[in-house]
């Protein structure tokens, strides 16, 4: 299963930090960027991570910035892109079984990098649930099918 990884300026280390603990996991990385230390702009690596979602070159993505709500929301304006900001991990692991949730972001400047290894490990080994929730995942989609 292949993740795509991007993240602002804020966040190279625990971007590193993850993708070394997705790839020990059986995972491969496609890292989007940015690993430079230099101010750089959250939704340029937002849009990326989406687009190598939707268009199927990644099964799901990770998105990294200081809050994780900047770069979230950017991937979030890819078609097809459910983005969750999880400073936890019940909440990840309820995006993916209740929400198909297929890109998991999380802030550098909030979570230390323990903390983000179990909300991401929750993520990845949740499951969606489909059945009444299918529905509403719909939903989501006619929203921006009409927007
Ligand atoms: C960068 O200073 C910061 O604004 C960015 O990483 C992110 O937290 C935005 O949502």
């Amino acid at each position: 299963m292949k993740i795509a990884m991007g993240n602002d300026h804020t966040a190279v280390e625990l971007k590193n930090i993850i993708k070394a603990f997705v790839e020990e996991k059986g995972y491969e990385v496609i890292d989007l960027g940015t690993n430079s230390a230099e101010s750089c702009d959250y939704p340029v690596y937002g849009e990326k991570v989406g687009r190598a979602v939707a268009s199927g070159e990644a099964d799901l993505g990770i998105a990294i910035c200081g809050t994780g709500v900047g770069i979230s929301l950017a991937a979030n304006k890819v078609k097809g892109i459910r983005a969750c900001v999880c400073s936890e991990p019940y909440t990840a692991k309820l995006s993916k079984m209740h929400n198909n949730s297929n890109v998991l972001a999380f802030g550098a400047r909030v979570v230390g990098s323990e903390m983000a290894k179990m909300i991401t490990e929750e993520w990845l080994n949740a499951e969606y649930e489909g059945g009444r929730h299918q529905r509403r995942v719909d939903m989501l989609a006619e929203i921006e099918n009409r927007n």
